[in-house]
Protein backbone atom coordinates (compact mmCIF):
# COMPACT_ATOMS: atom_id res chain seq x y z
CA UNK A 1 0.00 0.00 0.00
CA UNK A 2 1.79 3.34 -1.18
CA UNK A 3 1.52 6.26 1.25
CA UNK A 4 0.13 9.56 0.21
CA UNK A 5 0.02 12.34 2.03
CA UNK A 6 -2.47 15.34 1.96
CA UNK A 7 -1.12 18.36 2.12
CA UNK A 8 -3.93 21.69 2.54
CA UNK A 9 -2.84 25.30 0.99
CA UNK A 10 -3.71 27.32 3.86
CA UNK A 11 -3.57 30.41 0.81
CA UNK A 12 -7.53 29.31 1.45
CA UNK A 13 -7.54 29.56 4.92
CA UNK A 14 -9.33 32.20 6.40
CA UNK A 15 -6.15 34.45 7.56
CA UNK A 16 -8.10 36.37 10.44
CA UNK A 17 -7.58 33.20 12.14
CA UNK A 18 -4.81 31.49 10.96
CA UNK A 19 -3.56 29.38 13.84
CA UNK A 20 -6.79 28.31 14.55
CA UNK A 21 -7.24 26.79 10.62
CA UNK A 22 -3.58 25.19 10.98
CA UNK A 23 -4.55 23.32 13.82
CA UNK A 24 -8.65 22.61 12.59
CA UNK A 25 -6.92 20.96 9.35
CA UNK A 26 -4.54 18.74 11.03
CA UNK A 27 -7.12 17.56 13.25
CA UNK A 28 -9.60 16.70 10.54
CA UNK A 29 -5.81 14.57 8.77
CA UNK A 30 -3.59 16.84 7.02
CA UNK A 31 -0.07 15.26 6.54
CA UNK A 32 2.04 18.62 5.75
CA UNK A 33 0.83 22.27 5.97
CA UNK A 34 1.42 23.98 2.12
CA UNK A 35 2.76 27.57 2.61
CA UNK A 36 2.46 29.70 -0.84
CA UNK A 37 4.71 32.69 -0.67
CA UNK A 38 4.29 35.05 -3.75
CA UNK A 39 5.89 38.11 -4.17
CA UNK A 40 3.74 40.16 -6.96
CA UNK A 41 6.58 39.87 -9.10
CA UNK A 42 7.50 36.24 -9.92
CA UNK A 43 3.42 35.43 -9.90
CA UNK A 44 1.11 38.75 -9.97
CA UNK A 45 0.16 38.29 -6.28
CA UNK A 46 1.18 39.05 -3.26
CA UNK A 47 0.94 36.72 0.05
CA UNK A 48 2.86 35.31 3.56
CA UNK A 49 6.29 35.78 4.13
CA UNK A 50 8.83 34.43 7.10
CA UNK A 51 7.12 36.14 10.15
CA UNK A 52 3.83 34.62 9.09
CA UNK A 53 5.71 30.86 9.20
CA UNK A 54 7.13 31.82 12.36
CA UNK A 55 3.79 32.78 13.46
CA UNK A 56 2.29 29.49 12.54
CA UNK A 57 5.08 26.63 13.17
CA UNK A 58 4.04 26.13 16.85
CA UNK A 59 0.75 25.20 15.56
CA UNK A 60 2.29 22.56 12.94
CA UNK A 61 1.97 19.14 15.22
CA UNK A 62 -0.68 16.99 15.97
CA UNK A 63 -2.52 16.64 19.28
CA UNK A 64 0.16 14.25 20.93
CA UNK A 65 2.83 16.63 19.70
CA UNK A 66 4.11 14.66 16.96
CA UNK A 67 5.16 17.69 14.36
CA UNK A 68 3.33 18.49 11.02
CA UNK A 69 5.55 19.21 8.03
CA UNK A 70 5.75 22.78 6.86
CA UNK A 71 6.03 22.81 3.28
CA UNK A 72 6.95 26.38 1.83
CA UNK A 73 6.62 26.66 -1.67
CA UNK A 74 8.14 29.92 -2.89
CA UNK A 75 6.95 31.71 -6.17
CA UNK A 76 9.57 34.58 -5.75
CA UNK A 77 12.30 35.34 -7.61
CA UNK A 78 15.21 35.60 -6.69
CA UNK A 79 14.59 32.83 -4.28
CA UNK A 80 18.09 32.70 -1.91
CA UNK A 81 17.60 35.55 0.80
CA UNK A 82 13.59 34.33 1.20
CA UNK A 83 14.89 30.82 0.99
CA UNK A 84 16.97 31.45 4.07
CA UNK A 85 14.39 33.77 5.74
CA UNK A 86 12.31 30.58 5.55
CA UNK A 87 14.29 28.27 6.55
CA UNK A 88 14.71 30.44 9.92
CA UNK A 89 11.35 30.52 10.48
CA UNK A 90 10.85 26.70 10.78
CA UNK A 91 10.47 25.54 7.07
CA UNK A 92 10.62 21.70 6.86
CA UNK A 93 10.80 21.69 2.97
CA UNK A 94 11.03 24.57 0.51
CA UNK A 95 10.68 24.36 -3.13
CA UNK A 96 11.32 27.17 -5.56
CA UNK A 97 10.58 27.16 -9.64
CA UNK A 98 14.23 26.86 -11.20
CA UNK A 99 13.24 29.70 -13.25
CA UNK A 100 13.29 31.91 -10.28
CA UNK A 101 16.81 31.36 -9.51
CA UNK A 102 19.85 31.90 -11.18
CA UNK A 103 21.85 29.15 -10.13
CA UNK A 104 19.15 25.97 -9.04
CA UNK A 105 22.57 24.38 -7.71
CA UNK A 106 23.42 26.76 -5.68
CA UNK A 107 19.88 27.54 -4.14
CA UNK A 108 19.04 23.71 -3.92
CA UNK A 109 22.30 23.40 -1.78
CA UNK A 110 21.66 26.47 0.09
CA UNK A 111 18.16 24.93 1.04
CA UNK A 112 20.02 21.94 2.28
CA UNK A 113 22.52 23.61 4.37
CA UNK A 114 19.94 25.42 6.18
CA UNK A 115 18.77 22.10 7.19
CA UNK A 116 15.71 21.61 5.09
CA UNK A 117 14.52 19.46 2.42
CA UNK A 118 14.45 21.42 -1.31
CA UNK A 119 12.57 20.78 -4.27
CA UNK A 120 12.01 22.40 -7.87
CA UNK A 121 8.73 23.19 -8.82
CA UNK A 122 8.10 23.39 -12.72
CA UNK A 123 5.20 25.25 -14.40
CA UNK A 124 2.55 23.87 -17.08
CA UNK A 125 5.29 25.08 -19.79
CA UNK A 126 8.14 24.19 -18.08
CA UNK A 127 10.96 21.37 -19.16
CA UNK A 128 11.67 18.62 -16.79
CA UNK A 129 15.37 18.65 -17.97
CA UNK A 130 17.20 19.91 -14.69
CA UNK A 131 15.95 16.79 -12.57
CA UNK A 132 18.65 15.31 -15.18
CA UNK A 133 21.30 17.25 -13.19
CA UNK A 134 20.09 18.00 -9.99
CA UNK A 135 18.40 14.68 -8.69
CA UNK A 136 20.51 14.23 -6.09
CA UNK A 137 20.26 17.62 -3.99
CA UNK A 138 16.30 17.82 -4.70
CA UNK A 139 13.82 15.89 -1.66
CA UNK A 140 10.85 16.69 -3.84
CA UNK A 141 9.38 17.27 -7.18
CA UNK A 142 6.21 19.47 -7.36
CA UNK A 143 4.61 19.51 -11.15
CA UNK A 144 1.99 22.42 -11.25
CA UNK A 145 -1.34 21.65 -12.34
CA UNK A 146 -2.34 25.23 -12.40
CA UNK A 147 -0.16 28.18 -13.29
CA UNK A 148 1.11 29.42 -10.05
CA UNK A 149 -0.60 32.57 -8.82
CA UNK A 150 -4.29 31.83 -7.35
CA UNK A 151 -5.71 29.20 -5.12
CA UNK A 152 -9.08 28.39 -7.04
CA UNK A 153 -7.98 27.74 -10.75
CA UNK A 154 -9.43 24.64 -12.25
CA UNK A 155 -6.78 21.32 -12.90
CA UNK A 156 -5.07 21.55 -16.19
CA UNK A 157 -5.01 17.82 -17.22
CA UNK A 158 -1.63 18.06 -19.11
CA UNK A 159 -0.11 17.75 -16.01
CA UNK A 160 -1.09 14.43 -15.20
CA UNK A 161 1.22 13.55 -18.92
CA UNK A 162 3.91 15.55 -16.87
CA UNK A 163 3.62 13.78 -13.52
CA UNK A 164 3.48 10.41 -15.35
CA UNK A 165 6.75 11.66 -17.16
CA UNK A 166 8.25 12.34 -13.49
CA UNK A 167 7.42 9.19 -11.87
CA UNK A 168 9.46 7.23 -14.49
CA UNK A 169 11.63 9.38 -13.56
CA UNK A 170 12.32 8.98 -9.55
CA UNK A 171 11.09 5.47 -10.07
CA UNK A 172 14.82 4.60 -11.93
CA UNK A 173 16.53 6.89 -9.85
CA UNK A 174 15.43 4.89 -7.01
CA UNK A 175 16.23 2.08 -8.29
CA UNK A 176 19.63 3.20 -8.84
CA UNK A 177 20.08 5.07 -5.71
CA UNK A 178 17.55 3.78 -3.27
CA UNK A 179 16.25 6.87 -2.27
CA UNK A 180 13.04 8.51 -2.69
CA UNK A 181 12.04 11.86 -3.74
CA UNK A 182 8.38 13.00 -3.35
CA UNK A 183 6.14 13.70 -6.01
CA UNK A 184 3.82 16.50 -5.41
CA UNK A 185 1.23 18.13 -7.44
CA UNK A 186 -0.69 21.55 -6.65
CA UNK A 187 -3.39 23.48 -8.15
CA UNK A 188 -7.45 22.24 -8.76
CA UNK A 189 -6.96 19.15 -6.84
CA UNK A 190 -10.33 17.96 -5.44
CA UNK A 191 -11.56 14.43 -4.05
CA UNK A 192 -12.75 13.54 -8.17
CA UNK A 193 -9.63 14.20 -9.39
CA UNK A 194 -6.98 12.81 -6.88
CA UNK A 195 -6.75 9.41 -7.58
CA UNK A 196 -6.05 9.80 -11.33
CA UNK A 197 -3.10 12.13 -10.23
CA UNK A 198 -2.61 9.35 -7.78
CA UNK A 199 -2.40 6.82 -10.93
CA UNK A 200 -0.68 9.45 -12.98
CA UNK A 201 2.28 8.74 -10.06
CA UNK A 202 1.40 11.78 -7.55
CA UNK A 203 2.07 10.45 -3.71
CA UNK A 204 1.28 14.12 -1.77
CA UNK A 205 -1.38 16.39 -2.98
CA UNK A 206 -1.83 19.98 -2.17
CA UNK A 207 -5.66 21.00 -2.10
CA UNK A 208 -6.83 24.68 -0.94
CA UNK A 209 -10.01 25.38 -2.20
CA UNK A 210 -11.63 21.94 -2.02
CA UNK A 211 -10.91 22.09 1.52
CA UNK A 212 -11.18 25.45 3.28
CA UNK A 213 -13.72 26.09 0.98
CA UNK A 214 -16.02 23.85 2.78
CA UNK A 215 -17.41 23.56 5.96
CA UNK A 216 -15.87 20.19 7.32
CA UNK A 217 -12.47 19.50 6.29
CA UNK A 218 -12.26 16.41 7.81
CA UNK A 219 -15.30 15.13 5.04
CA UNK A 220 -13.33 16.71 2.03
CA UNK A 221 -10.12 14.98 3.87
CA UNK A 222 -11.52 11.35 4.13
CA UNK A 223 -12.91 12.03 0.89
CA UNK A 224 -10.01 11.99 -0.96
CA UNK A 225 -8.20 9.29 0.76
CA UNK A 226 -11.34 7.46 0.12
CA UNK A 227 -10.99 7.86 -3.39
CA UNK A 228 -6.96 7.67 -3.28
CA UNK A 229 -7.42 3.90 -1.47
CA UNK A 230 -10.30 2.98 -4.20
CA UNK A 231 -7.93 4.26 -7.31
C1 LIG B 1 -1.16 28.22 -6.63
C2 LIG B 1 -0.69 27.65 -5.32
C3 LIG B 1 -1.52 26.52 -4.84
C4 LIG B 1 -2.94 26.88 -4.57
C5 LIG B 1 -3.79 25.66 -4.64
O1 LIG B 1 -0.25 29.15 -7.08
O2 LIG B 1 0.63 27.18 -5.43
O3 LIG B 1 -0.92 25.87 -3.73
O4 LIG B 1 -3.11 27.46 -3.32
O5 LIG B 1 -5.10 26.06 -4.51
P1 LIG B 1 -6.30 25.20 -5.12
O6 LIG B 1 -6.24 23.85 -4.47
O7 LIG B 1 -7.49 25.99 -4.73
O8 LIG B 1 -6.07 25.12 -6.60
ZN1 LIG C 1 1.47 25.86 -3.79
Amino acid sequence: MKTYRIAPSILSADFARLGEEVRDVIAAGADFIHFDVMDNHYVPNLTIGPLVAEAIKPHCKRADGTPVTLDVHLMVEPVDALAALFAKAGADIITFHPEASRHVDRTLQLIRDAGCKAGLVFNPASSLEVLDYELDKIDMVLIMSVNPGFGGQSFIDGALDKTRRVRAKLDAYKARTGRDVLLEIDGGIKPDNIAAAAAAGADTFVAGSAIFGKPDYKAVIDAMRANLAAA
